[in-house]
């Protein structure tokens, strides 16, 4: 018989791995990483990024998977089932992903957007993007109220779809196909974006070690990094405490671990080598080389002016973007539902996963709405202190548009907050030992053990805290 009490997890290990994938890798990864990475001195920034991913990335990485995988629960509960001190931090998990779902599907949207127009273009119809310049596209887009809504929606949708299919037969599925699928159209997409003529300077701007801006302001290179890592390793979210509870006590957690962290960091430089160069040919300004811009208005002029193969190459591109969003996403809406659906199931109700999936994404759509119908602040909509801060020399980056509001107490606040907390409570409270025990389990061995054990209680804490002082410099602008 059919146990409705029973909780079930990924399949396979390797389904797992694509499900974890598939969460590091986003928009993080494609847009922000190669700017910042050509910004913090090229190769040089490279090299503190990957021992950023080492002393914190893997260290928390591996703290939360098997913070889970211990627990068998959702974030919510690992927390407290592990201590009742850091109780509460655990509640601060589906906060933040609910958070960050929304303002993420707002940009989702507009990926889905730019992936239909270059359909229209391929197909000459009147809706598509050709003969247009992206920049008209993309402001006609923002401003737009009712289109940029419907778009944050449909990605919802797709989102809602492949949760409520459940963690094997949505999630686990989904990335199964999608991961490979987009790693195929990144290595299309970066043979052409590097034989364009003048790409080289793309590659030089991203790859050439360059240690002035770390001699020059090191600090601040370090904490664009750290959030970096921080952000793109999907941590202090509740998502990889989540993925961890879903995977198989016989593999090793220390391997899945290292896995998730190395793809994390090449996927971010094979996007390094396909959107830079390409966005370089176009001779682009630098401002337009990060951010929404790059992605919206930057590539899709380099595909307007690429002449019949452009729109091909726009859908490849395109739909890598909401193939990488999406399986980010669907991370951040497991966080929510896996918490409610574990708390019915131990009231004896059944999961009832389909309704829960519906009413986590239903107040993330709320958001989502308010943050598409501001446009990224150019529709005038109020913007939570903006009034507070109107007689301000310079209004701080968090009251500019929603999606900034959003962000900053998602990523600037409580993400980091959990992060740290998250380390004081395994190094401290539970106990190094503790994550040792669940580790070797099956007899798999704990090789970094003492450089793990060493990181957690001291390093990456500190490093934890300098990334909120980080964040809250950035949003605030002090
Ligand atoms: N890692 C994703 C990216 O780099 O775009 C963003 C993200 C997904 C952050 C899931 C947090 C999370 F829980």
């Amino acid at each position: 018989m059919h146990n409705m009490d029973e909780r079930k997890g990924f399949r396979s290990n390797l389904g797992f791995l694509m499900a974890a994938i598939g969460s590091a890798v986003g928009l993080g990864n494609i847009w922000g990483f190669p700017f910042k990475m050509g910004r913090g001195g090229g190769f040089a920034f490279l090299l503190l990024y990957l021992l950023l991913t080492a002393v914190c990335g893997f260290v928390l990485l591996l703290s939360e998977l098997a913070l889970g995988r211990m627990t068998s629960s959702n974030g919510v509960m690992a927390y407290g089932a592990v201590s009742r001190r850091f109780r509460w931090v655990g509640w601060v998990t589906p906060v933040t992903a609910v958070l960050i779902l929304s303002f993420y599907s707002a940009l989702g949207g507009y990926c889905v957007k730019y992936l239909v127009l270059n359909v229209g273009s391929l197909l000459g119809a009147p809706w598509g993007a050709a003969g247009r310049d992206g920049a008209t596209i993309f402001a006609s887009l923002i401003g737009n109220q009712a289109e940029s809504v419907i778009y944050g929606m449909i990605f919802l949708l797709l989102n809602l779809l492949i949760v409520m299919g459940g963690v094997s037969g949505g999630i686990e599925r989904f990335c199964t196909v999608g991961m490979p699928a987009l790693f195929v159209m990144l290595v299309i997409v970066i043979i052409r974006s590097c034989t364009l003529p003048g790409a080289a300077a793309g590659l030089r701007f991203m790859y050439a070690p360059n240690f002035e801006p770390l001699r020059q302001n090191f600090l601040d290179v370090l904490k664009t990094a750290g959030g970096q890592v921080f952000f793109s390793l999907s941590l202090a979210v509740g998502t990889m405490v989540t993925y961890g509870s879903y995977t198989d006590r016989r593999q090793s957690l220390t391997k899945n671990a290292a896995v998730i962290a190395a793809c994390g960091a090449l996927v971010g430089l094979l996007a390094g080598m396909a959107v830079l160069p390409a966005a370089f040919a176009t001779g682009a300004p630098m401002e337009a080389m990060g951010g929404p811009d790059l992605l919206f208005i930057t590539l899709q002029n380099v595909f307007g002016k690429m002449g019949p193969a452009g729109p091909i190459f726009g859908i490849l591109f395109y739909a890598l973007v909401t193939l990488a969003a999406a399986s980010s996403s669907v991370s951040l809406l497991e966080v929510p539902v896996a918490y409610l659906t574990d708390r019915s199931r131990l009231l004896g109700r059944g999961d009832r996963r389909r309704r829960y999936t519906l009413w986590a994404t239903l107040v993330a759509a709320v958001l989502c709405a308010v943050t598409c119908a501001d446009g990224l602040g150019t529709n005038g909509l109020w913007v939570p202190f903006q009034r507070f801060f109107a007689g301000a020399e310079r209004l701080p980056v968090f009251c500019e548009s929603w999606l900034s509001f959003l962000d900053m107490i998602a990523e600037g606040l409580l993400m980091p907050l959990c992060g740290l907390l998250t380390c004081v409570m395994v190094g401290w409270d539970l106990g190094p030992d503790a994550i040792r025990r669940e580790v070797e389990l099956h007899g798999n061995r704990f090789a970094s053990y003492g450089f793990y054990r060493f990181c957690v209680r001291y390093v990456t804490p500190l490093l934890m805290l300098f990334i909120l002082w980080g964040q809250l410099k950035n949003f605030f602008g002090f």
